[in-house]
């Protein structure tokens, strides 16, 4: 009796629903006025251009879409409007004529997860704070690490322990993920803890499994869903998922600083975190009250540089050995360089300006492995006309480094990988404009110079020692260059064999 009651009331709601949808989509765009300035897919209301974008592969659908309709478009992502910036010359235009205008972070639902109530650190903050906090970093950085020999020879120490990891499989296929990740991370965990860990240091692999694990659970679907609709999704899986691994490594974050600050000697900073801790140290004895240096912060930023320096360079090294496994002709050339300029010595940085051939290698990997292809999403810090179109402050922006890394009136083959790209006639290495895998203006990624270092000492090291193939019965042609889903474009669980080319002499 109450259902029949109820029935005539449910129907009218829904057709009263109904009408003011549709009302809502025929005259939506005119509500805004300025949206006709910004072309675009026609969004419904409340589910934006869900139907449109497909959470599986977002930074191609993304792709596809500026080709249609051009370089500065909307997309609703759910009902949250977001401007897309797309080939060169607009993203450059941005992000470096218009630095400071598109240089905030926008922070979604996931994000903001990540960073916690704060947002203080770097990668989630704006304004002051994150001023300071990233002039703070890239100062330690350049004091440990970029263009310091200390940081080259701790480099070339790291590269000593993967070979010996990599020598234990005799040749036999195996996954090189792990221990790539564990190699890198102890480049950046020297620089910030002042030391590295072992491999088999549990606390140390959880913590890396963990961040590996957050870019692996910002890609997900379930997370895409989340970030447009986050009252329905909150309680999806995946998201408590990266809320308990998030307050699993901050508390693991702040054991090493307790630790660190147990062992403070001010006059001899081991690392970031130490040089950190004696600035605070240094304030509260001028009793000088700065909210910036408090340990909240510390941690955040350490955690930050953790992160950010594992993943990317780890993908990125792992996608030019797989590269190498399936174009074994490239991998020759890059050995009889080496073999012809350095011989069986250990390579150093130096090296570089001498091996042309590996740094096209390896700047080509970059751009056609795309490993963050929209950036770290910003947006506006106030009103701006962009190239005519008028944007809201506050207003999310996604620099699309796809289109400019395969921008297809930059590049000769944008699809194709193709170390050409960064050779000139002669073979010398040419720098490319179009080349901004690192982002560029106030946000590029100030890690640059060390994952560059980085990149070019492992790789070198690795292909000089052994030279990488597809596992017995798999053809070069059949290894997948599909990604995985992720926030960073990483390679597919893959095998590959490390077959031992002799020794070096270092
Ligand atoms: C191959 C390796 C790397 C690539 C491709 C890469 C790329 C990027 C990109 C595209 C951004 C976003 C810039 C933007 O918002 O427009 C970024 C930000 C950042 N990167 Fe890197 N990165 C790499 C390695 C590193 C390393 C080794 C570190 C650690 C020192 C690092 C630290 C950071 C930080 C802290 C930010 C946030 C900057 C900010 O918000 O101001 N990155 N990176």
């Amino acid at each position: 009796m109450e259902n029949l009651f109820l029935q005539p009331t449910s129907t009218t709601t829904l057709l009263v629903t109904a009408g003011i949808l549709l009302v809502w989509y025929v005259f939506y765009p005119n509500f805004d006025r300025k949206r006709k300035d910004l072309p675009g897919p026609r969004p419904l209301p409340l589910f934006g251009n869900l139907f449109q974008i497909n959470p599986k592969s977002f930074n191609s659908t993304l792709y596809e879409l500026s080709k249609k309709y051009g370089s500065v478009f909307t997309v609703y992502l759910g009902p949250q409007k977001v401007v897309i910036l797309a080939g060169y010359k607009t993203v450059k235009d941005a992000l470096v004529n218009h630095a400071v205008e598109f240089g905030d972070r926008y922070s979604s639902p996931g994000f903001h997860d990540l960073s916690g109530e704060q947002r203080n650190g770097i990668i989630f903050a704006n304004g002051d704070s994150w001023k300071e906090m990233r002039r703070f970093a890239l100062i330690n950085l350049r004091d440990f690490g970029m263009g310091k020999k200390a940081a080259e020879n701790k480099i070339i120490e790291e590269v000593q322990y993967l070979i010996d990891v990599f020598e234990r499989h005799e040749g036999q296929p195996f996954s090189t993920a792990k221990s790539i990740n564990n190699a890198v991370s102890n480049i950046i965990s020297s620089i910030v803890f002042g030391s590295r860990f072992e491999y088999s240091d549990e606390e140390f692999t959880l913590m890396i499994t963990r961040a590996n694990d957050n870019f692996r659970l910002l890609g997900s679907s379930s997370l895409q869903l989340y970030n447009m609709f986050p009252w329905i999704f909150q309680w999806a899986r995946n998201r408590r998922h990266l809320k308990r691994n998030v307050a699993e490594n901050r508390k693991q974050m702040k054991r090493l600083i307790g630790r660190l600050q147990g062992t403070l000697n001010v006059e001899m900073c081991r690392g970031f975190v130490d040089t950190f801790l004696a600035h605070r140290q240094k304030l509260e004895d001028l009793k000088i009250t700065d909210a910036h240096y408090d340990i909240e912060n510390l941690v955040s930023t350490t955690a930050n540089l953790f992160v950010a320096g594992t993943d990317t360079t780890g993908t990125t090294l792992r996608w030019i050995l797989l590269l190498m496994a399936k174009y074994p002709q490239i991998q020759d050339q890059v050995q009889a360089e080496l073999s012809r300029v350095v011989g069986d010595r250990q390579v150093r940085a130096e090296d570089r300006k001498n091996l042309p051939f590996a740094d096209a290698v390896i700047h080509e990997t970059q751009r056609f492995a795309n490993i963050l292809p929209i950036s770290v999403p910003h947006q506006t810090s106030t009103d701006v006309t962009f190239q005519g179109h008028f944007i809201r402050k506050g207003t999310p922006v996604f620099p699309l480094l796809t289109s400019v890394l395969w921008d297809e009136s930059e590049w000769e083959s944008p699809h194709t990988f193709n170390p050409a790209h960064f050779l000139d006639k002669d073979g010398k290495f040419v720098k490319r404009d179009a080349f901004m895998a690192f982002s560029a203006g106030r946000r590029a990624c100030p890690g640059e110079g060390l994952a560059q270092m980085e990149l070019f000492l492992f790789f070198t090291s690795l292909v000089q020692r052994f030279s990488f193939t597809p596992p017995p019965g798999v053809k070069e042609d059949d290894l997948d260059l599909t990604p995985a889903l992720s926030f960073t474009r990483t390679p597919s669980p893959h095998e590959l064999c490390a077959i031992s080319r002799g020794g070096i002499q270092n």
